[in-house]
């Protein structure tokens, strides 16, 4: 990663800003973008501390406008942009006849729609300074299992590991550019875990129903993504990687 520049929605918290403390630690410079400027720069003073040159910037994924400014402010400060990680999401638990148009709409433009929006700024910024770089996406399990209570989530990651492989295909083919996701399974201190363990009591049936008996970290997730933007990781594309202590396969009380 030394000297490489990566892009990090949803970088000032869990996932994100593990992602990005592990990019700056291995030498890169490190874009977090989030929608809270306060949450950012708390994040960058974290992150600086590895040495790593970090730039916040304010932005939401549902905004394509955002996203070309901030393309263009990257450009301007680093001059490059060689990764993307999509892992910007929005969640809520509602039972799927509950949810509202304006519920369902606002988890797609976060997670589908955000996600698109990123990629193919990004992507075309690639393609034209002929950079054959590389994009992740945080998915969810569910993307292709089921999601009681995540409806708008579960279909919108559904969407993201479709666009995956899709980009995987287009990109990889004409422009070398390598497009995978990453499928994490219950991992603490995230976003994800103060939104869907609302109890202690759904926090343990979680954590037994992993084989491996525990919740995974952030940090485990920003290692599978470090790799996957390494060179040893050259003919990976559009791949998805499941990092859930085998939660996903178990099904038998054995
Ligand atoms: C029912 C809800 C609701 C809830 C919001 N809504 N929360 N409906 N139950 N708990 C409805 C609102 O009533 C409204 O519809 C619509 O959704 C939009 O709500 P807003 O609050 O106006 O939206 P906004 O301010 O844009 O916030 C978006 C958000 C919020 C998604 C609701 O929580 C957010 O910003 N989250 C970002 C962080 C996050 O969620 N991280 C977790 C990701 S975890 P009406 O009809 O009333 O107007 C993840 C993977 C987990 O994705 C995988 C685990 C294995």
């Amino acid at each position: 990663m030394k000297d490489k520049v990566v892009i990090v929605t949803g970088g000032s918290s869990g996932m994100g800003k593990a992602m990005a403390m592990r990019f700056a630690k291995d030498g890169a410079r490190v874009v977090i973008a989030g929608r809270d400027l306060e949450k950012l720069n708390n994040a960058k003073e974290e992150i600086e501390q590895f040495d790593g040159q970090v730039l916040p910037i304010a932005m939401d994924v549902r905004d394509p406008e955002l996203i070309k400014n901030m393309v263009n402010e990257v450009d301007q400060t680093f001059g490059t942009i060689d990764f993307l990680v999509n892992n910007a999401a929005g969640n809520f638990i509602c039972a799927a006849e509950d949810l509202s148009v304006n519920g369902w709409n606002t988890v797609i433009n976060i997670v589908l729609n955000g996600t698109f929006y990123c990629s193919s700024e990004v992507g075309r910024y690639m393609i034209q300074h002929k950079i054959k770089g590389a994009i992740t996406n945080i998915i969810a399990t569910y993307a292709w299992d089921a999601g009681p209570g995540v409806i708008h989530s579960a279909s919108a990651k559904a969407g993201v590991l479709a666009m995956t492989r899709t980009l995987a295909v287009e990109w990889g083919r004409k422009y070398g550019i390598r497009v995978n996701a990453i499928a994490p399974g219950p991992i603490e201190r995230t976003g994800g875990a103060a939104k869907l363990w609302l109890s202690e009591e759904l926090e343990n049936r979680t954590i037994q129903s992993v084989p491996l008996g525990r919740l995974g970290t952030p940090e485990e997730i920003a290692g599978l993504c470090a790799y996957l933007f390494s060179n040893e990781a050259g003919y990976i594309n559009g791949s998805c990687f499941t990092m859930d202590g085998g939660q996903s396969l178990h099904q038998y009380p054995f």
